[in-house]
């Protein structure tokens, strides 16, 4: 049997996951808190990673090596950049990369030095399988979340993208710094903090990787607006309710 790893940033973004696992034991390697268990009968790793690039590849690595899971996803927030991207919608990547990382002219910009790659693919069977979890989990925000939330955000059906999400040690948020990432990378759908950093631990790994974020805001001057109760109002339900129905889905 598979053993899945699970990472959130902030801890909102695990609550309503913790809540669900009925058995989890819980341990701090380098001051993360990672619960073993089970969901659905599957075992389970879940973890805080904090914030950004090194604090989530440290997390990633302690996971594959002090816990051998055999795949790895990421689960969180992240800021819409392409047109259509809008907030309450969740991105499902299928490649990662680290915007922020140029060791120009040395190598060309963007490529992690000595792999030869820029972007990360993610796994595409577990991808696919998450991608069709939000499809059915997340019809209707007024199931998933109730009245109050879907009112206060405006929510509607979710839309499901799956692309490029680019990752960087910056909270994006001003609409002048989004409109740099987005001519300099046309098709960036998200952009978040940790997910090509982990893209990459498990690159070396050879462990299966996916990310799944939930679009908090649109990188722009309004990015920080609610960005908390967004993630303990509707991000933590709709990750729940995704790995609920991923696990489900398993059988
Ligand atoms: N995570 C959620 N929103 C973000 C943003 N605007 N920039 C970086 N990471 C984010």
């Amino acid at each position: 049997m598979s053993r899945l790893g699970l990472i959130a940033a902030l801890r909102p973004e695990l609550a309503a996951v913790l809540d669900r696992m009925p058995d989890e034991r819980r341990q701090v390697i380098a001051g993360r808190e990672y619960w073993s268990g089970h969901w659905h009968g599957h075992e389970l790793v879940a973890v805080l990673s904090r914030i950004g690039k090194v604090a989530a590849a440290t997390t990633a690595t302690a996971l594959i090596e002090r816990f051998a899971v055999d795949q790895v996803v990421f689960t969180g927030v992240a800021g819409g950049l392409a047109p259509g991207v809008a907030v309450g919608d969740v991105v499902v990547a299928s490649e990662l990369l680290q915007h922020d990382l140029d060791v120009s002219p040395l190598f060309p910009r963007y490529e992690v030095p000595l792999i030869g790659l820029s972007r990360f693919s993610a796994d595409a069977t577990l991808s696919q399988a998450l991608a069709s979890a939000c499809r059915s989990a997340l019809v209707s925000p007024l199931e998933t979340l109730g009245r109050e939330a879907t009112v206060e955000f405006n929510l509607h059906t979710p839309r499901v993208h799956q692309g490029l999400i680019v990752s960087g040690d910056r909270f994006v948020a001003t609409s002048a710094e989004s409109r740099v990432l987005r001519d300099a990378l046309p098709d960036a759908l998200a952009v978040e903090m940790e997910g090509a950093a982990v893209a990459q631990v498990c690159h070396d790994y050879g462990v299966p990787f996916a990310a799944l974020r939930t679009i908090s805001d649109r990188a722009d001057d309004a990015a920080h607006v609610d960005f908390q109760r967004f993630i303990d109002q509707v991000a933590s339900r709709y990750s729940a309710a995704v790995l609920e129905a991923y696990f489900s889905s398993l059988a």
